[in-house]
């Protein structure tokens, strides 16, 4: 099974009222983990990669460990570029094999990120690759940039519609209230799903993505603790809400810290337990199924997408 862009799976998923799962992959353990459940529950699946995570992993060595998880899933996966932060990273990766690309150009004035992302679509279309661009800003840390509160902005709706059509993108990560890592809400969590609507209805059919949509599991982040960790009063996105959101137009949902919560929390409890192992493969293997744990959960509890590939 090749590589395949998002077109089609979002198509579905908008109409069947469910969102496809994008995690954030790093090393081979993680695009394991991820890869066995979907293909246990037949899932579509679009995993993705970041500036940050391809300088550590390596551009080859994360599209052969791709390819490797292809072969042995057979299912049909999306290789995204996550945050991309200039038209020259997405041309990189475009070159070298990916099948979607974001443009973040939410940093920018209204008319450079149209600008940005034009000319990032312009490029993907032309090779069959599909782009996901961004408008407002969310709070929290993406790569070296941490967006304070302050600075973080809902999208308005009153943009989408112009952006969309001046762009050619397709797909549109919005800002409405989730935010990058760990610590989401300071006090209730609360999503704007009005202006989630508005969006809806003014680009009706049109797919939209959220970031920052990990729930910050409860039961990792208290494991960590347990072994030793320090991470006080982290709260995530509450998992109905997700579900509500992928009902309506959300047709990608983006989890990473969940993935990080999970695989520290079982090598910590391995440690813990183990004190006396140094065998790579004895704390790498519970972490490897903790992944695999976590995005069952999300397929079957978050996203609805089991059966779906
Ligand atoms: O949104 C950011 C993702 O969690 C990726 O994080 O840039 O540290 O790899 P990273
Ligand atoms: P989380 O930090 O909530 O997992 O969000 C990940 C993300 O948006 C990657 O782009
Ligand atoms: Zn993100």
């Amino acid at each position: 099974m090749p590589i395949v862009n998002s077109e089609e799976m979002f198509k579905k998923a908008y109409e069947g009222g469910y969102a496809v799962g994008a995690f954030n992959v790093n090393n081979m353990e993680i695009i394991q983990g991820i890869t066995e459940s979907a293909k246990e529950l037949n899932a579509p699946l679009i995993l993705q990669v970041s500036a940050g995570a391809r300088k550590y992993a390596n551009h080859t060595y994360l599209m052969k460990l791709v390819e490797a998880a292809l072969e042995e899933t057979n299912l049909p996966v999306c290789l995204h570029l996550d945050h991309g932060e200039s038209f020259e990273i997405c041309k990189a990766v475009i070159d070298g094999g990916f099948s979607s690309v974001m443009i973040d150009g939410s940093h920018y004035s209204f008319e450079e990120n149209v600008e940005i992302t034009k000319k990032v679509v312009d490029y993907a279309h032309e090779r069959g690759v599909v782009v996901e661009g961004e408008l407002g800003r969310l709070a929290g840390i993406e790569d070296a940039v941490n967006v304070s509160e302050k600075d973080a902005s809902f999208t308005d709706p009153d943009e989408v519609q112009e952006f969309v059509e001046r762009t050619g993108v397709d797909s549109l990560a919005i800002a409405i209230g989730t935010s990058h890592g760990a610590y989401k809400f300071k006090g209730e969590p609360t999503l704007r799903f009005d202006i989630l609507e508005e969006i809806q209805k003014r680009v009706p059919g049109f797919p939209i993505v959220l970031h920052g949509a990990s729930s910050v599991m409860p039961e990792y982040v208290e494991k960590i603790n347990k072994y030793g960790g320090n991470i006080p009063g982290a709260q995530g996105v509450p998992e109905d809400m997700l579900r509500k959101a992928s009902q309506m137009a959300v047709c990608k949902i983006n989890i990473d810290t969940d993935l990080r919560l999970a695989f520290t929390a079982q090598i910590r409890e391995h440690m813990g337990e183990n004190p006396g192992d140094f065998d790579p493969r004895k704390y790498l293997r519970p972490a490897r199924e903790a992944i695999s744990e976590v995005v069952k959960h999300k397929i079957i509890n978050v996203l609805g997408c089991e059966n779906k590939a």
